[in-house]
């Protein structure tokens, strides 16, 4: 078929899925009110805020900004004895497996970072640990990516993901065995695939160095994962599926079916490899990180200033045009490379529509937060999930515009590409399950965090490591990739130039990793203070408060 009429077609077809979803919406075919917006909510709850990880004056002080800017809020009202009795039989349910993901996500945390900072100190200190080979960089970088991207970030979404589910389904977890058992072949397949890649058994591509043979246990894993959730769709307590509920089950069918399709054996080869590999490297990042994350926000942004999300029918069109336009931006990452080239016009076309799912997103989120701005002072889950919100949308529009060919003919092969990576998978991703574990935990261990100063010394850190960390990359990458494009400069000037910025790296990496060093340790606090260690997990009735 002539190209050019299967990339128009293509095209054609996302557009008018999208104006048909729009015209749905229009109709009512969706949604026929807003009250899918109010689902997250007890009866007479909304006006009163949740929020576990604040102390009580911090709590106070954050009631009082949802007063002041909702006059007509339902504070005074009844709450449902009844809905919270429910919601604590939930989140009584899914106590344990969440935990259990949680602190598997904690330790991988730490090893990543670890592994991080090691390989950049590498970067610009070249004779650092030269003499063991598992140390040497090609290995730790991947150990560390292999870490962070099948080892914290999907034990903690999935952990949230778990939580989250018996309070928007208002139903107990059912099959939490599934998720135990699941959680445990994920993580003995990653520990053997670390393990694999540190010897060096290397599948050789991106994101997929694992091989099939081990990697082949995330699939498993994460279906086991998310049969629980099919369990519980029919038992329901809800009229209505809650957004965060579609980007969670979307995500849950969607990492099985792209790992299992990336790591067929025997059936990708040469170039049409490389396109599989960054098909599912976007993929796994578009379809399966970023909708538990969003689904995250969602859910704990309204709940913790108590006000349902401002449009519903705007988070329906995100989902929407996230799930037709995300699946063909993969090749974004091989421009200039030898494929053909209207599979590569594709996912820059795809890519700039994505502004679309990414502006719906943060205008929804704006405009929810708007008048409640006030509670980010004092609620700890509130500033981080908000810093990832906003990181989201800057990453995406980033994203849209690296895609463009003139951009990314100074950006690719630079240390550019490796900041955007961390604007969304820590600036969004990371800083998102950080303030979904702060608002979960205390509910899962019916205990507060010890030290409040710890969440805010923790976040300070981080927000420091992370700004310094993105600029200095972001700059040394530009000049790096300049000098590349400069026929009149050796290769070396483009090593050299990088030098300054890649040292600040390593400090903003080290503050990160002093920041994630602070959160493990509270999470370790928090668990002896439970008495989970000595007595069985016990969840009582919780007012909103
Ligand atoms: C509209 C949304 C987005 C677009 C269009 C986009 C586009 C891009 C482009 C063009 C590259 C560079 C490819 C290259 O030159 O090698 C890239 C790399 C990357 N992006 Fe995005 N991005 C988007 C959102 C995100 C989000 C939300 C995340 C994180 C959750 C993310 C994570 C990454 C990572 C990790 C890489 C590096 C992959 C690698 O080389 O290992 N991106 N993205
Ligand atoms: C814990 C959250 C973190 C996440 C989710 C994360 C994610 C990632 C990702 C996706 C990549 C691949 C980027 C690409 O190929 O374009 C990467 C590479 C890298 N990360 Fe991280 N990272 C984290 C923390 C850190 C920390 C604390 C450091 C410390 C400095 C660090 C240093 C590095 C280095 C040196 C690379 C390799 C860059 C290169 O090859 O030039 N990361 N990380």
């Amino acid at each position: 078929m002539n190209p050019t009429g299967l990339l128009l077609a293509t095209f054609i077809l996302s557009i008018v899925g999208l104006f048909a979803f729009i015209w749905s919406l229009r109709k009512g075919l969706f949604d026929a009110e807003s009250s899918g917006a109010r689902t997250i909510f007890s009866a007479g709850e909304i006006g009163r805020t949740e929020e576990p990880a604040a102390s009580s004056q911090q709590h106070q002080a954050l009631q009082q900004v949802t007063d002041r800017s909702d006059a007509r809020s339902s504070r005074r009202q009844e709450i449902s004895a009844a809905e919270l009795a429910v919601r604590a039989a939930a989140d009584r349910s899914s106590a344990f497996p969440a935990y259990l993901l949680f602190a598997c996500a904690v330790v991988w945390l730490i090893v990543g970072s670890a592994a991080g900072l090691v390989s950049s100190l590498k970067l610009h200190w070249p004779d650092l640990l030269t003499d063991t080979a598992w140390l040497s960089f090609g290995r730790l970088r991947a150990i560390h990516l292999n870490t962070v991207a099948y080892g914290w970030a999907p034990m903690g979404l999935l952990g949230l993901a778990m939580w989250m589910l018996p309070r928007l389904l208002k139903t107990p977890l059912l099959g939490g065995r599934l998720i135990i058992l699941g959680a445990v072949i994920w993580n003995a397949g990653l520990i053997a695939g670390l393990g694999g890649i540190a010897v060096g058994i290397n599948a050789g591509m991106e994101w997929l160095e694992i091989p099939w043979q081990i990697g082949g246990m995330f699939a498993v894993g994460g279906m086991l994962i998310g049969l629980p959730m099919a369990f519980m769709l029919p038992k329901r307590k809800v009229h209505h599926l809650y957004v965060s509920v579609w980007y969670i089950g979307a995500a849950l069918f969607w990492f099985p079916t792209l790992y299992l399709v990336a790591k067929i054996p025997g059936l990708h080869f040469g170039m049409e490899m490389a396109t599989m590999n960054w098909w599912f490297g976007h993929n796994v990042l578009g379809l399966f990180f970023t909708p538990l994350s969003i689904a995250c926000v969602y859910y704990f942004l309204p709940k913790v200033i108590g006000r349902p999300v401002q449009s519903y029918n705007l988070s329906l069109l995100g989902f929407w045009t996230l799930a037709f336009f995300y699946g063909q931006v993969g090749a974004h990452h091989l421009i200039g490379g030898p494929i053909p080239e209207w599979l590569i016009t594709l996912s820059i076309v795809q890519s700039v529509m994505m502004i679309i799912p990414v502006v719906a997103f943060s205008l929804n989120q704006h405009l929810t937060l708007q008048g409640h701005f006030g509670a980010l002072k004092h609620s700890p889950t509130l500033r981080f999930i908000f810093f990832g919100a906003v990181m989201y949308t800057i990453t995406s529009l980033q994203g849209s515009m690296e895609a463009l060919r003139s951009l990314n003919a100074v950006t690719h092969f630079t240390h550019f590409t490796v900041a955007h990576a961390h604007l969304g998978m820590y600036g969004f991703v990371s800083m998102v399950i950080f303030g979904g574990v702060y608002f979960a935990m205390p509910r899962i261990l019916d205990t507060p965090w010890p030290k409040q100063k710890l969440i805010a010394l923790h976040f300070w850190l981080v927000v420091a490591g992370f700004a310094v960390y993105i600029v200095t990359l972001s700059i040394g990458g530009l000049l790096q990739g300049l000098v590349l494009l400069d026929p009149a400069r050796q290769f070396m000037d483009s090593v050299a130039v990088t030098l300054p910025w890649l040292q600040g790296r390593s400090l903003g990496g080290a503050l990160m990793t002093l920041g994630h060093l602070c959160f493990a340790a509270h999470v370790l606090l928090i668990t002896l203070r439970s008495g989970l260690l000595t007595q069985p997990v016990r969840t009582t009735v919780h007012s909103p408060a």
